[in-house]
């Protein structure tokens, strides 16, 4: 589900023309839906219907703190991966007892800093890491609740590079293992073991790898119970699909929703989700205006405004993102194939290859749909290009989330070394 739609001609954002803020903010802008981000959360929990659950959204997604904000508003916690992220998810308003800190390779100052402000919870990726946890929190005087990842060997997702679930890959730990670091938590001072977590990947649409780990978690939970240990928490992780092709239907939520309570059964647990592109992807378009066109080797190339860096996942995982013409083609079914690329030196540098596109000119603008999560959250200022502008769409109020980013942002906290001398510093 998205709110940008075609009227008249024109592709909106909610009840804001796409064109007007191209105009006012200049391009590349990313540009976000309210209403398709609460629309996700509100559907999500409700497939889960009357669980004990918590919704932790992974701010890995969009880390605007507006939209961050706009989910704490409706409840949801956040799943966090650095001490940057929490950082982030407290500023926007999430309460600490609402933060998950995750991730395979967590700092000394990083665990002491989650302790300190009191997340909710920590999820433990390695035995070495638990012996840190409850060393940092003794030394605060606290006790940390920490769930212990597993990898249940089974991989799922649109892409290899980002499957998690399987045994060769870096992410959490045997059930052997994660059975005997549970009666270690368990004896030590620091910290609390509170249950299990487990993420086998992201853009999931079949949900029977996603069930296969659960039962397995399930059975995990049945054997340190069976040995006296409380389990009161199963993190289920995220990785439910966007639609990102619209001729392609997207998971079942109430379906997952279903599955979820027949494999949890009577456990009487607590559950956490950690969705992120589910409720952020289909609620962003990248807008970007046509440079250039230009016929090489017998094929027709659109150079647009954005590129590789403003947006990552077509070069990164030959993902496909629809593109519309923010001003509807007349003759909309007449389609040539056309190559879509950015300004930056490399060949990768590719948003869609013979991809049949109606008529575009240099100076129109074009959206590149259901890019509301990975898109902005991985840009970065290669070929030195400013970050993109955020936008945030209302109803028919828009405003700026983030300003494109300045030169003097972007190298101005550079330094010259002393001995290229003053004059270097001048130039
Ligand atoms: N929880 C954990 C532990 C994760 O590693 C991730 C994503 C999530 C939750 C959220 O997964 P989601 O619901 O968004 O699928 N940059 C890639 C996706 C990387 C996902 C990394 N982990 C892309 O653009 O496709």
């Amino acid at each position: 589900m998205r709110f940008f739609d075609y009227r008249d001609g024109a592709l909106y954002a909610e009840d804001v023309p796409l064109a007007v803020i191209a105009e006012a903010v200049g391009t590349p802008v990313y540009v976000y839906s309210r209403a398709t981000l609460e629309h996700h959360y509100k559907v999500f929990k409700a497939a889960l219907g009357d669980l004990k659950v918590h919704i932790c959204y992974a701010v890995k997604a969009n880390t605007n703190r507006a939209v961050i904000a706009t989910l704490a508003a409706l409840g949801a916690g956040a799943d966090t991966v650095s001490e940057g992220e929490i950082r982030r998810a407290l500023h926007a308003g999430v309460p600490a007892d609402g933060i998950v800190f995750a991730g395979v390779g967590k700092t000394d100052a990083e665990l002491a800093y989650a302790i300190s402000v009191g997340v909710r919870q920590i999820n433990i990726e390695s035995a070495s890491e638990l012996a840190r946890i409850s060393r940092l929190a003794s030394a605060q005087g606290k006790v940390q609740k920490v769930c212990i990842r597993v990898n249940p060997d089974v991989g799922a997702g649109g892409h290899a590079k980002i499957t998690t679930g399987k045994a060769d890959n870096k992410f959490g730990v045997s059930f052997d293992l994660a059975e005997a670091l549970y009666a270690e938590a368990n004896e030590l001072t620091g910290v609390e073991p509170v249950g299990l977590s487990v993420h086998i990947g992201s853009q999931i649409i079949d949900f029977t790898p996603m069930e296969q780990a659960y039962r397995k978690l399930v059975a995990c939970v049945g054997r340190l119970r069976a040995r006296g240990l409380t389990v009161t928490r199963l993190d289920l992780g995220g990785g439910l699909a966007a639609t990102y092709d619209e001729t392609v239907s997207g998971p079942d939520l109430v379906a997952y929703g279903a599955m979820v309570r027949n494999v949890v059964g009577d456990l009487d647990i607590e559950l956490e989700f950690e969705p992120g592109r589910m409720i952020a992807a289909n609620a962003g378009v990248l807008l970007t205006r046509a440079i250039v066109t230009k016929d090489n080797g017998g094929k027709a190339f659109l150079v647009v405004d954005a590129a590789m860096n403003d947006l990552i996942r077509p070069a990164l995982y030959e993902a496909y993102h629809q593109m519309l013409p923010v001003r509807q083609a007349v003759d909309h079914d007449n389609l040539a194939p056309l190559d879509v690329v950015g300004p930056v030196c490399e060949t990768g540098d590719t948003f869609a290859e013979q991809r049949p596109m109606p008529a575009i000119g240099e100076g129109d603008l074009i959206a590149f749909m259901s890019t509301g999560a990975y898109g902005f959250a991985m840009a970065s200022t290669y070929n030195s290009r400013p970050l993109a502008a955020e936008v945030m769409v209302s109803g028919d109020q828009w405003q700026v989330v983030r300003p494109r980013q300045t030169y003097e942002e972007m190298f101005g906290m550079e330094t010259l070394p002393d001995w290229l001398g003053p004059q270097a510093e001048k130039a």
